[in-house]
């Protein structure tokens, strides 16, 4: 087992009254690719920023590499990379420019510097288009300018915020494969995404919502919540109606719309069935069908914030 790079404990931020990110603590491997996965509002960006020492934290601390964010952010910032949701590049300055801009910032100069220049040019697939204007370039290839520039200084922690947001399918995956050389190399990284395909991608997931932490895992594992029991899927008629109607009958756990079906988990494939059969029929759902499924990762999703937003009504 890889030592941990990424420590964080408890971590809290408020903005007066509001609580952006509530007791989130991790942990993260040497090596490891690591999702938060979150929609909008979720306490993604705000995470990151603390972890990167841009974002004094409320409480709570974050280790990275060994370094206190909060206490040392500028001894940090040397360490790691950081790709902002709106990928940090200059428009009005060309490729080359930009690389030498970032080369600054990491104090890279000479040889070494024009060593990680040709590097950055052939990664990013920009290799004799130095003198192109970034605003001129494609989202894709602005993206992977924009990692690039983050890896300058060959961080062995990176920080990649919705690195593949407004980018196209293909430049996405060849996105993704470059963020799993960079694992195979040993290099750490976080990546935040409201893609529930890219968090699959991920070693291990954390679903932010509201600012906490809800679920942590590997897909296995968070499929896990469904385990010993059996999730259905329904078709019929006016499915909100119907969905009321499941929700009170007996041995029915959940009931979720999700696109025009619902998603029921029963605690047995057969009598479930059985009883959501007679009850469609009994109150005039029909046609229906229902069909046993393999829970995906949006099921889990929806059953860690409803399970949580049912515990923060209740209490
Ligand atoms: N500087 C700030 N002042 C007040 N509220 C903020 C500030 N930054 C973020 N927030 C709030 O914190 C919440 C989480 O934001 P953010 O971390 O950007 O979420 P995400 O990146 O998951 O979309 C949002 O409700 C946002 O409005
Ligand atoms: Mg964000």
């Amino acid at each position: 087992m890889n030592e941990s790079v990424i420590v964080v404990q408890g971590l809290v931020k408020r903005f007066g009254e509001f609580i952006s990110v509530d007791d989130v603590s991790f942990d993260v491997r040497e090596g490891e690719v690591f999702g938060l996965l979150g929609s909008n509002g979720a306490g993604k960006t705000t995470t990151i920023r603390m972890l990167c020492g841009l974002l004094r934290p409320t409480s709570g601390s974050a280790q990275i590499l060994g370094i206190d964010a909060a206490r040392e952010p500028e001894r940090l910032k040397r360490s790691i990379g950081y790709m902002t949701q709106r990928f940090s590049l200059y428009d009005d300055l060309t490729v080359g420019q930009n690389l030498r801009f970032f080369g600054g910032v990491y104090g890279l100069r000479g040889r070494a510097f024009d060593e990680r220049r040709a590097w950055a040019l052939e990664t990013a697939g920009l290799e004799g288009k130095e003198n192109l204007l970034t605003s001129s370039l494609p989202g894709g290839w602005k993206q992977r300018l924009a990692l690039a520039c983050a890896l300058l200084h060959e961080p062995r922690v990176v920080f990649l915020d919705e690195p593949t947001g407004g980018v196209d399918p293909v430049s996405r995956r060849a996105f993704w494969q470059l963020i799993d050389s960079l694992a195979a190399a040993g290099v750490t990284l976080i990546v935040t995404t409201h893609y529930l395909d890219e968090a699959e991608r991920c070693d291990r997931i954390a679903l932010m919502h509201g600012g906490r932490i809800v679920a942590m895992g590997n897909v296995a594992e968070l499929k896990e919540v469904f385990s010993g029991r059996a999730m259905l899927e329904v078709s019929c008629p006016r499915v909100l109606d119907a969905q009321t109607r499941l929700e009170d009958e007996q041995g029915i756990l959940e009931v979720s719309a999700f696109g025009t079906t619902l998603h029921v988990v029963v605690e047995d494939a057969g009598a479930g069935s059985a009883t959501i059969a007679r009850s469609l029929s009994a109150n005039g759902f029909d046609p229906h069908q229902i069909e046993r499924i393999v829970p995906s990762l949006e099921d889990v999703f929806i059953h860690c914030i409803e399970s949580e937003e049912a515990q923060r009504s209740a209490s």
